[in-house]
């Protein structure tokens, strides 16, 4: 298959400095931020500088780099002992995507490996976190290749129309090391037959369905159709969706995947209108340490992100408010879980265990 690629780049490492877009701005105006210590790529993830599962472990690991490069030419033992304590520090910043931690683990264990004082830590860091990148931009790639053949056959049911697919979230170049996850099989399957009608769920309260998923589709020439969270329902029952993909923050071993909030509503209102519900996601988005979804956690968020929009308060004053920024979709919603070595289905627990028995990651 043909190289799919995307015209939006979220994250550049350049001259021992990161360059990250400013996704809080988007789509009003492109602006890139230079973060230069892992302090302020600690910040860059809360307050959503950056964001999506994928993208959020990369950064974490530059963030690593950029202390690594500021640590350099310290003690050996002192630098190894501070970039583990940074390490732990980075890992809090956000808690539900596990690519966080894993990213930032993998950097850990290379630092960890090294005895004796002959080694450039630094050197080591970077070269880590430059593979974290490029691999997630490979892993984008298949899951795309393997999605773009699900949507094949469904479209193949009626060729003379378009085939419709609905998405939440923003899942693409913005959320990623490449094209996306979810983002990506659509991109994909678009790329190989433009008979694709792409519904975008605007994503309340942070929008990033109506500011980033729109921009990315529009920055790629792609046409696609923004709907309120609250129609997707409706659209699904008048037959108007044939298809829905969400990219997922955690995956436990039994397939139950936490992603945006209002990922799970589109899941229940899928299987109730026979609609086919994927998650696209790759393997550094699992977390075999837990059995199930019920033991994901759930980022609470600050209430100005219900209250206000554009800075303007949209509520009567005083008002309660809750505002949880993921959920969990249990898998018996799941159709199949797409990733970077096939799509998972049926018996999850066992679907995911033959493949991490057969995958070595790192
Ligand atoms: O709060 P966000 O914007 O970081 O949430 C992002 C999502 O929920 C995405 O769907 C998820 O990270 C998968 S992205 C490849």
């Amino acid at each position: 298959m043909q190289q799919i690629t995307s015209k939006v780049n979220p994250i550049i490492w350049k001259e021992d400095k990161l360059l990250v877009l400013d996704q809080r701005l988007l789509p009003y105006e492109k602006k890139y931020l230079e973060l230069k210590t892992y302090k302020e790529v600690i910040h860059a993830i809360k307050d959503m500088v950056v964001r999506g599962a994928p993208l959020i472990g990369i950064t974490a690991a530059y963030g690593m780099a950029l202390a690594a490069v500021v640590g350099n030419g310290r003690d050996h033992s002192l630098q190894q002992e501070s970039l583990i304590a940074t390490g732990e520090e980075i890992k809090q910043s956000r808690p539900t995507a596990i690519n966080l931690k894993w990213a930032v683990d993998l950097v850990l264990n290379d630092i960890s490996a090294v005895t004796g004082h002959d080694h450039d830590l630094r050197d080591i860091v970077i070269k880590r976190a430059k593979w974290i990148h490029e691999d997630d931009a490979m892993r984008c790639q298949r899951m795309g290749e393997y999605g773009a053949k699900i949507i094949k056959q469904i479209a193949s049911a009626h060729p003379h129309t378009f085939t419709s697919v609905l998405t939440i979230c923003n899942t693409g170049a913005l959320a990623t090391g490449g094209i996306g996850t979810a983002f990506g099989v659509i991109l994909t399957a678009y790329r190989n037959n433009p008979n694709i009608k792409i519904y975008a769920a605007e994503t309340r309260p942070r929008q990033q369905g109506a500011r980033l998923t729109t921009f990315e589709f529009v920055e790629n020439d792609i046409e696609c159709t923004l709907v309120p969270d609250t129609a997707c329902g409706h659209l699904m029952q008048k037959g108007e969706i044939d298809f829905v993909i969400t990219g997922a923050d955690r995956i436990a071993s039994n397939g139950d995947s936490a992603n945006k909030i209002g990922t799970y509503q589109l899941a229940v209102l899928a299987k109730e209108n026979n609609i086919p519900f994927y998650v696209a996601a790759p393997l550094s988005t699992f977390d075999l340490s837990i059995k199930c979804g019920d033991e994901i956690p759930i980022e609470e968020r600050e209430e100005e992100e219900v209250t206000h929009i554009n800075g303007k308060q949209i509520c009567a004053n005083g008002v309660k408010v809750r505002n949880p920024a993921f959920d969990v979709t249990p898998h018996k919603y799941i159709t199949g879980i797409i990733t970077e070595a096939g799509v998972l289905s049926g018996n999850y627990v066992e679907a995911i265990k033959n493949t991490f028995n057969q995958i070595v990651l790192v």
